[in-house]
């Protein structure tokens, strides 16, 4: 097994099965981008500090870099026996330049190294996720625009409601996934601060230019306390977090789309490439893209409570339960950055199906409460007209019929308040256009929403 860098103070070499059990190269290996960036801003300010001469300080940046370049072209070996990233590199920086190499963690330790660097990866990721998150809302203000004229059933308890516009319900999904923009953007502000300087947990004796480096790596500003700048993994917990509310939001698409596409509901056409077949029945194409999105819903989840119980008893400062912030880190974010991309793909590609919602749009009674505000406004009491409407629709039901083919004189029978102008009322189209208020389902006010996302995020 390979001599540790750490081995001084050892006889014993370590046991096989504990290099197995405390590796985490095998997966933190994807860290090494950061983890050279680190190192090179670090040695740069340990050169402009007078701490490394010059030349010292250029043959370890040139090493690093070598070593960068090797790892893109995959021909880095890495080795489980050093346990991480970190050590991997640092031994290779060794091996290529020499013991000048052993200069480079003057005034570091892993524990500020690693918190730096998983702030690098952070924040490089939180930027794609804002990319795939605003390439989403395009797809749904597209259907929106595309498909303004199209009018369904909206829906509570499952049960039909209100119609509203395709359009509408659209831009529906449009907000949760802006807010998760900003969730990610508030993290963003937690995330770019650097924990380098504070070493092992108390800070350094070296004079350190702790700004100079932070300026170097684009960080916003420096930890304000050296232990909890080591210990600290809220910025994970916050950015798992934010991943589970973006898989919420898409698994409650993915449930509807599969509902939608059901022959009972009829409401989209999904488009064929994002479906599957079935080995067995010739006629079938599942959603499978959503359903697997639901399912990997929990999975992020998971991640979520994986990282809230590590962090849960730790006493100050850094513990090696903290390694295991890793994982959970990166399958959240691969999960959610291959699901918002391929769920992109298939907002844009879905067709409704306009005229089954159209005509789902008007059962269930969805214009009852439409009747109960005409009287409303016709000066009954909102709660008396609410129960004259209740009546006429256990009417309907009991003699088969619908408020679209109640007479006037029907009505009469169950209060003089109407008039004939009742008749006109009752239409998808006039339910909708009437709800003319801000965030209501009106066109008229989709259309100005539209406008205003237009301009906001820049969509042509
Ligand atoms: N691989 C470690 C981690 O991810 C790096 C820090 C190790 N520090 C230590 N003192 N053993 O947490």
């Amino acid at each position: 097994s390979e001599k540790k860098l750490w081995g001084g103070r050892f006889k014993e070499s370590t046991d096989a099965l504990v290099e197995k059990f405390t590796e985490s190269v095998s997966y933190d290996k994807r860290l090494a981008p950061f983890d050279i960036a680190g190192s090179i801003a670090h040695v740069t300010m340990l050169a402009k500090q007078g701490i490394l001469k010059e030349d010292e300080a250029k043959k370890i940046v040139e090493g690093l870099n070598e070593i960068l370049r090797e790892i893109e072209e995959g021909k880095f070996e890495w080795k489980q026996e050093l346990e991480d990233v970190h050590m991997n590199i640092e031994k290779s920086l060794i091996e290529k330049i020499g013991p000048v190499g052993g200069k480079l963690h003057t005034g570091r330790s892993r524990n500020d190294q690693v918190a730096t660097d998983v702030r690098l990866y952070v924040r490089h990721e939180i930027n794609e996720i804002l990319a795939l998150l605003k390439s989403l809302r395009e797809a749904f203000y597209i259907q929106a625009k595309k498909y303004i004229d199209v009018i369904m059933p909206g829906y509570t308890h499952l049960q039909i409601a209100q119609p509203v516009l395709y359009a509408h319900h659209m831009l529906a999904y449009y907000q949760m996934f802006k807010r998760d923009e900003e969730r990610f953007k508030d993290t963003l502000k937690r995330v770019n601060v650097m924990p380098l300087g504070s070493a092992a947990l108390a800070g350094t004796s070296y004079p350190l230019d702790r700004e100079f480096t932070a300026s170097l790596l684009e960080f916003d500003s420096v930890s304000r306390n050296s232990m909890d700048a080591v210990s600290d993994r809220d910025f994970v917990a916050e950015t798992i977090f934010n991943c589970a509310l973006v898989m919420a939001h898409l698994s409650r698409l993915s449930e509807e789309l599969i509902l939608w596409s059901t022959e009972e509901f009829g409401f989209i056409d999904l488009p064929d490439a994002f479906c599957t077949g079935s080995s067995i029945m010739p006629q079938k194409k599942n959603p499978d893209v959503s359903e697997l999105t639901r399912g990997k819903t929990g999975r992020v989840y998971g991640d979520l409570v994986a990282i809230l119980t590590i962090i849960k008893g730790l006493p100050m400062t850094y513990n090696r339960d903290l390694q295991e912030d890793k994982e959970p880190l990166f399958d959240a974010i691969d999960t959610v950055k291959l699901a918002l991309a391929v769920n992109a793909r298939v907002v844009r590609g879905m067709k409704p199906k306009k005229e089954r919602m159209r005509s789902q749009a008007s059962k269930g009674f969805s214009l009852a409460t439409d009747v109960a505000d005409y009287l409303a406004k016709k000066g009954v009491p909102f709660r008396d007209a609410h129960r004259i409407v209740g009546e006429i629709v256990a009417y309907c039901l009991d003699n088969g019929k619908t408020l679209e083919t109640m007479t006037i004189d029907e009505f009469r029978q169950f209060s003089n308040a109407f008039d004939k102008d009742v008749l006109n009322l009752i239409s998808v189209e006039g339910s909708t256009s009437s709800r003319n208020i801000i965030g209501g389902t009106a066109k008229e006010q989709v259309l100005k929403e539209l406008e205003r996302i237009e301009s906001e995020e820049g969509f042509k």
